[in-house]
């Protein structure tokens, strides 16, 4: 097990705390936690704000193919793969890598780019429609932090289960009770959040034994 931030190149989020705080109303809400249009390409404020394909994973997808040395012919399942973007993009800077996605959107599957149609699931992380050890590597990307704490610990026992070994979980996090407050005048569908010794106890309650990093609102 690693902490290891793959994530890095990633374009820094600007994010406007003042005014996600001032509009998330209960409504709001209910409605991003559908995971629905509003929460992909509705106004910002339910979530995303518009999100299209733009190629911002790709280096993401190089760190995370050299970091788990992925090679043609491995089979990689991303949960929570939303759009399927980083799905796309592990195959363009591989070749021949073998990858599928997750999501409990139907609205962002529809989405898909062509390279990706197909390889899309519509499903939820802690029940998994997939044979033990059906892919080499597990990723999931922010979207465990979105089923409540037990379900979270059955998510990664699905991961354990089906993987063969390599996975990656980044989940929302803080180290200071000042970043706990923003992240909490910021968030709008996690339910489980901690700090990192509240997801140990996580990792450890469901035997999970792949890499991790954190999102932390800053
Ligand atoms: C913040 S988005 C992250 C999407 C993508 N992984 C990324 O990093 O851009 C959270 C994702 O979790 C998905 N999601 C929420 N609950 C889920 C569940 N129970 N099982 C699978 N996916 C879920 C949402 O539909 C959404 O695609």
């Amino acid at each position: 097990m690693a902490h290891v931030n793959l994530l890095a190149s990633l374009p820094k989020l600007k994010r406007n705390i003042e005014k996600r705080a001032a509009a998330k109303d209960p409504k709001v809400i209910a409605e991003a936690k559908k995971f629905d249009e509003l929460y992909w390409d509705g106004p910002r404020e339910y979530g995303y704000g518009g999100y299209h394909y733009d190629g911002r994973w790709r280096s993401v997808a190089r760190d995370i193919i050299a970091h788990l040395s992925l090679m043609p012919g491995v089979r990689v399942l991303d949960i929570g793969c939303g759009k399927g973007f980083l799905v796309k993009d592990l195959m363009l800077e591989c070749p021949g890598l073998e990858v599928f996605g997750l999501d409990i959107s139907r609205y962002a599957i529809m989405k898909a780019p062509e390279a990706a149609i197909g390889r899309l699931h519509m499903g939820t992380a802690d029940n998994l429609p997939f044979p033990d050890k059906s892919f080499d590597c597990v990723l999931s990307i922010n979207t465990l932090h979105n089923l409540p704490r037990e379900r979270v610990i059955t998510a990664l026992k699905e991961i354990e289960r089906v993987s063969k070994g390599k996975s990656f979980v980044q989940v929302d996090a803080y180290h200071t009770v000042e970043q706990k407050a923003l992240f909490e005048s910021w968030v709008l569908t996690a339910l489980f959040h901690d700090y990192p010794q509240g997801w140990y106890d996580v990792f450890k309650s469901a035997g999970y034994t792949g890499d991790w990093d954190w999102t932390v609102v800053e």
